[in-house]
């Protein structure tokens, strides 16, 4: 049953949906993109709009559950506006991510699932970023810096709460 203070696609991203089921044969398929839909809309997938994501697509939400849990992409807990994923898997490790880590969550001031003060940051350690020749490899929401470095890292940071793009 809805209330009103459960999130709620706009018209114009219903419309984007309904016509993206139309290119499946069956609405399950647009599953993924919609959860993507649903994360930019509403910085992360809550519960609710999990929910929500099954009523559009008229899946249970077992259905939903099993993608959400099982791609690290879809992120079930609020973080920052970008979220500093830091690879420290074999390749990274061996270029020096596990001290490029430390020193960035010393830079913010923050741990894991923790969110600086302006709002602006959150980091979390990765597995495998799939860009080992790029080593260490930091995501930045949905893009990656590669060959990252302490100093690179400081001056996204720095950039970002000046309200430059990066
Ligand atoms: S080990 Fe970091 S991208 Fe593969």
């Amino acid at each position: 049953m809805s209330t009103s203070n459960q999130p709620r696609f706009s018209e114009e991203r219903l419309a984007e949906i309904d016509a993206l089921v139309k290119r499946y044969p069956s609405a399950k398929s647009a599953l993924m993109p919609v959860l993507y839909m649903a994360q930019q809309d509403f910085g992360y997938l809550s519960m609710e709009t999990q929910e929500m994501v099954g009523e559009v697509l008229g899946l249970r939400i077992m259905e939903v559950r099993e993608v959400v849990t099982f791609y690290t992409m879809f992120k079930e807990q609020p973080h920052g506006k970008y979220l500093l994923e830091v690879c420290t898997n074999a390749s990274c490790m061996l270029n020096g991510a596990d001290e490029l880590y430390a020193h960035m969550k010393e830079t913010l001031g923050i741990g894991p699932g923790e969110i600086t003060e302006d709002g602006l940051f959150s980091i979390a350690e990765v597995e495998c970023a799939g860009a080992c020749a790029g080593a260490p490899v930091v995501q930045v929401n949905n893009m990656y810096y590669e060959k990252a470095t302490a100093s690179s890292m400081d001056e996204l940071i720095t950039k970002v709460r000046a309200g430059e793009a990066i």
